[in-house]
């Protein structure tokens, strides 16, 4: 396929004549947001138009010619050459037209009308929704030209760990022959076993040497079909099995529990409209950051580049169509069926999706609506178990797997509803889809104590979800910081309910999935030991999360005590107490300085100090400090952290932050922000040349900070 992302034309208000060609435009390139966007506040009618894109284009060699647009938000209509080529009712999935007949020679016009309204017709929309819907042509947008005889499809399964079962589909306009020939090439391109055969039927073929995918090896193969000389169609896939018994998941046949976060796809400014190395690093967090093992891609299927980032992580993807509670009229149930059909083409060979979402989230029982998104998925996807989430317990089960957003712990009972008393049916497997989020809304600006309880809450949950070996899996609500409708969220229309801010970064709660793994030393302190901001300057329990065996403290160099015990038996790092009372000083004693050492294996693998200082200073991690200048245009991601001495976020410094960008790239959104709990963050882009970048980054009172980018070609 061609990138065709470069090189096109934006106007907020759709003509006649803007398709035409005619009429002020203003050049973009794709990722496009019809409307940047500010982070708090954000008015939904904002970016709610119906638009217009063009791009005038030469065609390449070829006899047939298709457009493919990854990601058009909501309802697009596309024209060539002024010929209506078909409308796509949903921005969630890629689609694909013909245009082999509106073709000429010279320069071609394609132009997308876009609606980015909440048009109530088509899913998700029809009532209220919590996250915002945003607009734009978001997604990369493809070209591709085909000979008479092509190969539409591959689909690949892998019915056990050494066979590949592969389903080709044929669009031969003038030859009859259907032979194809199949090979299974390794990640260097070497082909380890072949064979051909009819395409009218499934190819079998056996790979000795294949080994699987899984969380810890995610091994990766091609399967590259060829027709004749005329077409060969390349698609990456893994071995790997996947079910869901009564007691959990079972990749490869090892039981293995889905420890997740909900994520959604927007960015602060851009919406949906960040570059694919974005996607990417989301992924990346979820699983070096966050610990994860999975992840739901609430409420709608995600870019092909977070797909693929799952796929080469090794992160576990449920995945599901659009909709938010609302089940529409028989016109809209019909474009859902469609969404699930699409979803499934787009994504089945992906190893890492291992649940197909088939319920609109948090939706009534409908078993017509829903024995029918069953059957849609089943039918093209006999591989997948699909799943459906719910909030009612006992409701019809359609599905392979219950989905219960389980939002039952309100911090002094139970983390977890048991099986039993959820799913009407014990012998089909049972996850829980959220918990947490609305449950207790945190900033990271809030007081220690209500920081502190989100993380436990968080523990809590997983840790009883772990308790009876019943559940398949847990995520929770959510990753970071989303804008939201009026209905939901803050009053700013934010949900404050991600163990992430919307920069990406991480409250308190962030540690507790952080010390959920074991490849980096984690240890977060739940306080930062002042007594100031604790009614009756009491502390209480303060809580460390660490994936250590033990911690020590030391008062003042002296040891004070070890801790290594914790009440979350299940979890496979529990959360440690310690009672601060016992340990602290009074006012006007000397300045304590604590130290806390994460020990493993007897040896001191992180120190974490907390003492009175007023030296602050910046903090930055870029996504990437080299941008490709490619297909489109590259961002980088910058998280930025007001940190004392020691290296510790300064929580209650509301100071602003200053940017300014030279050289070969640009700032995305507002040059100066407020720090929100001592944290932000900003985006660069690149501008189409390759060069270096520079980013200063000013805070008054701070030691100023510049990064320096190479965007290359
Ligand atoms: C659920 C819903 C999510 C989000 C969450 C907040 O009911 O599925 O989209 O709104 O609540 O806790």
């Amino acid at each position: 396929m061609i990138p065709f992302s470069n090189g096109w034309e934006f106007a907020p208000q759709w003509t006649e004549a803007f398709a035409r060609g005619e009429g002020p435009a203003e050049a973009v390139r794709l990722p496009h947001t019809v409307k940047e966007l500010p982070l708090h506040q954000v008015d939904e009618k904002s970016y709610q138009m119906i638009s217009g894109y063009r791009k005038r284009f030469t065609l390449p060699e070829g006899k047939r010619f298709f457009l493919q647009l990854d990601g058009a938000a909501h309802i697009a209509t596309v024209y060539v050459n002024g010929k209506e080529l078909g409308t796509h009712p949903t921005g969630y999935t890629a689609f694909r037209v013909e245009f082999t007949d509106a073709a000429v020679p010279g320069e071609n016009l394609v132009a997308v009308k876009l609606d980015s309204t909440e048009n109530p017709a088509v899913p998700p929309f029809g009532f209220v929704i919590d996250y915002l819907t945003y607009g734009g042509l978001y997604r990369p947008v493809w070209l591709e030209a085909k000979g008479e005889n092509m190969i539409s499809d591959v689909f690949v399964q892998t019915p056990d760990l050494h066979t590949a079962q592969v389903a080709v589909t044929l669009d031969q306009k003038a030859a009859k022959d259907d032979t194809v020939i199949v090979r299974i090439l390794d990640k260097d391109g070497k082909a380890l076993a072949e064979t051909a055969g009819s395409a009218a039927r499934e190819l079998r073929i056996s790979v000795p040497d294949a080994q699987p995918w899984d969380l810890e090896h995610p091994n990766l193969y091609t399967c590259e079909v060829s027709l004749r000389d005329e077409d060969v169609k390349r698609v990456p896939f893994g071995f790997r099995t996947v079910k869901f018994k009564a007691d959990g998941c079972y990749l490869n046949g090892k039981k293995t529990y889905l420890r997740g976060l909900n994520r959604h796809q927007s960015y602060p400014y851009v919406g949906y409209a960040a570059s694919d190395s974005l996607q990417v690093e989301d992924a990346r967090m979820l699983k070096e950051e966050l610990g994860c093992t999975a992840v739901r891609t609430s409420h709608y299927p995600q870019s092909q580049a977070f797909i693929d980032a799952c796929d080469r992580l090794g992160l576990l993807v449920f995945t599901e169509f659009p909709g938010w509670q609302h089940i529409g009229d028989e016109s809209w149930k019909l474009q859902a069926i469609q969404n699930v059909k699409e979803m499934v083409l787009q994504y089945r060979n992906h190893p890492s999706i291992v649940l197909w979402g088939v319920r609109i989230n948090e939706s009534l029982d409908d078993d017509e609506f829903y024995i029918r998104t069953n059957a849609a998925a089943h039918a093209l996807d006999p591989s997948r178990p699909t799943s459906g989430v719910r909030y009612l317990q006992k409701s019809s089960l359609l599905e392979d797997v219950y989905a219960f957003n389980d939002f039952s712990h309100t911090g002094d009972n139970p983390g977890a509803l048991p099986k039993a008393e959820v799913t009407p049916d014990m012998s089909k497997a049972f996850l829980i889809s959220e918990n947490n989020g609305h449950m207790f809304p945190t900033k990271s600006f809030d007081n220690w104590a209500r920081r502190q309880e989100h993380a436990l809450r968080h523990a809590r949950v997983h840790n009883d979800a772990l308790a009876d070996g019943q559940h398949a899996g847990c995520f929770s609500w959510c990753m970071f910081d989303y804008p939201t409708h009026k209905d939901f969220g803050s009053g700013d229309r934010i949900c404050y309910h991600g163990v992430m801010d919307a920069f990406r970064n991480p409250k308190l709660a962030a540690s507790f999935y952080a010390s959920q793994q074991d490849e980096t030393p984690v240890l977060e302190i739940g306080s930062s030991m002042d007594i100031g901001d604790y009614p009756a300057s009491v502390i209480g329990d303060v809580w460390l999360f660490t994936n250590a065996d033990s911690v020590k403290l030391y008062k003042n160099d002296q040891f004070v005590a070890e801790f290594s015990d914790t009440p979350f038996k299940n979890l496979p790092h529990g959360p440690m107490p310690m009672q601060a009372e016992t340990f602290l000083s009074g006012w006007g004693d000397r300045v304590t300085e604590w130290r806390f050492d994460a020990i493993r294996n007897g040896q001191v693998v992180k120190s974490v100090i907390r003492a009175a200082n007023s030296e602050l200073k910046l903090e930055v991690i870029p996504s990437s400090t080299t941008l490709t200048e490619g297909d489109t245009y590259d961002m980088a991601a910058v998280r930025i952290r007001i940190v004392d001495k020691w290296g510790h976020t300064a929580p209650f410094v509301q100071l602003p932050l200053l940017f300014e960008v030279s050289g070969a790239a640009k700032l995305v959104g507002p040059a100066v922000i407020t720090a929100e709990g001592g944290m932000g963050g900003t985006y660069i882009r690149t501008a189409g040349e390759a060069g270096k970048a520079g980013l200063t980054i000013r805070c008054p009172g701070l030691k100023t900070l510049q990064i320096a980018f190479d965007v290359i070609k």
